[in-house]
């Protein structure tokens, strides 16, 4: 009968059995299915995997931190941390265009990932072991949709180490592939991972990046950091998270409104808050949240944020709307 237990034990073995005793690196990406593919890994093989962990700078607050130590401090597992945020601005300097941004970040994700993939190989070839196996988070859902090269496939394939070139030549380590998400998070707290991994909701690869309608540049993703945190904290608090599927908080960069704040007139941007519920992500509705929370929020965002001077909701459902702004 199927339990998480179960589930476990009988990937391990196989992992086991996999890998024998060569190497494997496994790219992280901060979300639940890199998260526990990689504890699941470890647990079987330990110090014969090396996560790698690519911060592009275009992180929400605390989500780096959340990697390189609550991750590394529940598995142990060896990490290593890439600090690329010069990289990814410096590509999207002066850039607007969404698919312009997203092929930006896709392709310099895979760049650095692969120069860090080459340092492990190099530094596992000094002693014996090759690498020769790439791990992957692939869930259920995701192998039945590659088969029909739909919309979400080509989504993933932004961040997805899928997307790497096919002459990389690593075997492929599938542990959660025949998994459901909510079946994965399970498998996530059996291994012992913190709730805030497991519980994650979803959120893009390319990261702050396709939340800022404009240039991306440091200044922007600094507000759009804050207010987004301001906006996580008060939904927690409200013991929203599960019955929201998410809600990312879009920086208009290119739009001023006035306002007054104190004595004074203010010409700040405004942000949208965009919570929605959904079963899949194809389809999805806006969240009718309560009043007192919005307000919360809105006013905290206003009062904490230097220029942000206002806050709107975003109401449409999708189709016709996506859920995130580009
Ligand atoms: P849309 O905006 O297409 O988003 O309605 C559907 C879901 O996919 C997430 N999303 C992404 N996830 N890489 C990802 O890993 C991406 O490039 C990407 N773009 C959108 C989005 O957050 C939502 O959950």
């Amino acid at each position: 009968s199927w339990t998480t237990s179960n589930v476990v034990d009988e990937q391990i073995a196989l992992i086991r059995e996999q890998v024998g005793d060569k190497r494997a690196i496994c790219g992280l990406s901060g979300g639940v299915d890199s998260a526990v593919a990689a504890a699941l890994v470890q647990k079987a093989i330990g110090d014969q995997l090396t996560c790698v962990y690519v911060d592009h700078g275009l992180m929400r607050k605390g989500e780096t931190e959340q990697v390189e130590k609550d991750f590394v401090a529940a598995t142990g597992v060896q990490l290593k941390v890439v600090d690329a945020s010069e990289r990814f601005l410096a590509a999207l300097a002066g850039v607007s265009d969404p698919e312009e941004k997203r092929k930006i970040i896709g392709r310099e994700f895979i760049r650095v990932f692969e120069q860090a993939q080459a340092e492990i190989v190099a530094e596992a070839g000094v002693t014996g072991a090759p690498v020769e196996f790439l791990v992957q988070g692939t869930l259920y859902p995701d192998v039945v949709e590659s088969g029909g090269g739909t919309g979400t496939a080509n989504i993933k394939s932004h961040h997805n180490v899928g997307g790497l070139p096919e002459d990389l030549q690593f075997q492929l380590v599938e542990p959660l592939r025949k998994l459901f998400k909510d079946e994965v998070r399970m498998v996530g707290q059996e291994l012992g991972l913190p709730e805030e991994i497991v519980q994650r909701q979803p959120f893009p690869g390319p990261g702050l990046g396709i939340r800022i309608v404009g240039e991306v540049t440091r200044e922007r993703l600094d507000l759009l950091r804050e207010a987004d945190a301001i906006a996580r904290e008060e939904l927690t608090a409200a013991g929203l998270d599960r019955e929201i599927w998410q809600c990312p908080v879009v920086l208009l960069a290119d739009v001023r409104s006035v306002g007054v704040q104190g004595d004074g007139r203010t010409y700040g941007h405004p942000v949208v808050l965009r919570p929605v519920s959904s079963e899949d992500a194809m389809t999805a509705d806006w969240s009718r949240l309560p009043y007192d929370v919005l307000a919360r929020i809105s006013t905290r965002i206003t009062n904490e944020v230097s220029d942000v001077n206002r806050v709107v909701l975003d109401v449409t459902s999708k189709p016709p709307g996506t859920i995130e702004w580009e």
